[in-house]
């Protein structure tokens, strides 16, 4: 049972807040007056994340730990969110990994400028620098795909308890845009949300995996940028199109949060932390019959 404060309390858990866009979601949803769950999986780096927010002055944010991975962690979460409110109004599933072996110094060295990164003119300079191997791939889909449907599944009935219905916001990127994937095939599949469902996804996912064992990645048609990082955020858009199919009584939706200056992509991002945010933290706020099943690029309506 809740209490009459947890009835009308907002409660928000944000993934890989450490640092980060994360981090910057829970200070904004904070600042919007909810209670925040930033979580980590890394204690120390979460409860120093923590007490920075506290020195702010947002003392309605808690540090509980969370490796989106483990699924120990997960469960432990969920029981955590339970017992201290009850019920869940936000998820913010925001934690990400890149799936390549970098050559930091060299990357740096090519002073590759932002609109040759985001028209996809660097794919072919930054091959010598950016290695995608089995282990980092397996990671990238464990993190970005797996990670956020095993926290999902558990947070689910804790979500569905929000008197405005709950929220799921899937911090998703360009590189996930279907027009990326040179595999027909594979796009129309993926544009399909009629025929769309968690097994044909996951079957994708298992089938990338395969090609990047048997380095049959370009002859099948994957996208040769971050291939193991697109397909996770492609994988996760459609995710997020089949969730919102289910839960109609929810706003479900996936969001770039624009070319952030982060750890992520080495801070050859251009935006800032507060603009990165934005998206995600407007998403979490949606009003009650706000869109769902939608893909934003940053505040607004995108193609899938
Ligand atoms: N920056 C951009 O331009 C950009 C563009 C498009 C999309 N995005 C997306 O935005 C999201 C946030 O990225 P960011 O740019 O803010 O990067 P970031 O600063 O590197 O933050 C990534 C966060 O994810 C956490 N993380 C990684 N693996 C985890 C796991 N297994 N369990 C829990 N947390 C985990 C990291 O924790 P540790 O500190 O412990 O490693 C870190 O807190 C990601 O989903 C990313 O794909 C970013």
């Amino acid at each position: 049972m809740m209490n009459d404060k947890q009835s009308t309390e907002r409660y928000a858990v944000v993934t890989g807040a450490n640092k980060g866009i994360g981090f910057e979601t829970v200070r904004q949803l904070a600042a919007a007056g909810v209670t925040v769950v930033l979580t980590a999986r890394n204690e120390k780096r979460g409860t120093e994340a923590t007490s920075l927010l506290h020195g702010l002055g947002y003392s309605n944010v808690q540090y509980h730990q969370l490796d989106v991975q483990d699924l120990q962690s997960i469960e432990a979460l969920a029981k955590f969110i339970q017992t201290q409110f009850g019920k869940l109004d936000i998820l913010v599933n925001n934690a990400g990994a890149t799936g390549v072996v970098v050559d930091e110094d060299g990357l740096k060295a090519l002073n590759i400028d932002p609109e040759s990164w985001l028209s996809g003119k660097a794919t072919n300079i930054v091959q010598g620098v950016m290695k995608t191997t089995y282990d980092k791939a397996k990671e990238c889909l464990d993190t970005n795909y797996y990670g956020v449907k095993n926290l999902t599944r558990a947070l689910l009935p804790l979500l569905q308890r929000s008197a405005s219905g709950g929220r799921i916001v899937n911090v998703s990127s360009l590189r996930g845009e279907l027009w990326r994937i040179p595999n027909e095939e594979i796009r129309k599949e993926l544009a399909d949300v009629e025929t769309l469902s968690e097994e044909k996804i996951d079957g994708f996912v298992e089938k990338f995996l395969h090609d990047v064992r048997n380095d049959e990645l370009e002859v099948n048609g994957w996208s040769k940028m971050l291939p193991a990082y697109s397909v996770s955020k492609a994988m996760l858009n459609a995710y997020t199109r089949v969730l919102a199919k289910t839960y109609k009584n929810m706003c479900i939706n996936c969001v770039h949060p624009g070319y952030v200056d982060t750890d992520l992509n080495w801070h050859t991002g251009t935006l800032t932390l507060e603009e990165g945010a934005q998206g995600s933290v407007m998403l979490a706020l949606l009003p009650e019959g706000g869109l769902t099943g939608c893909y934003f690029d940053r505040t607004q309506v995108a193609e899938f």
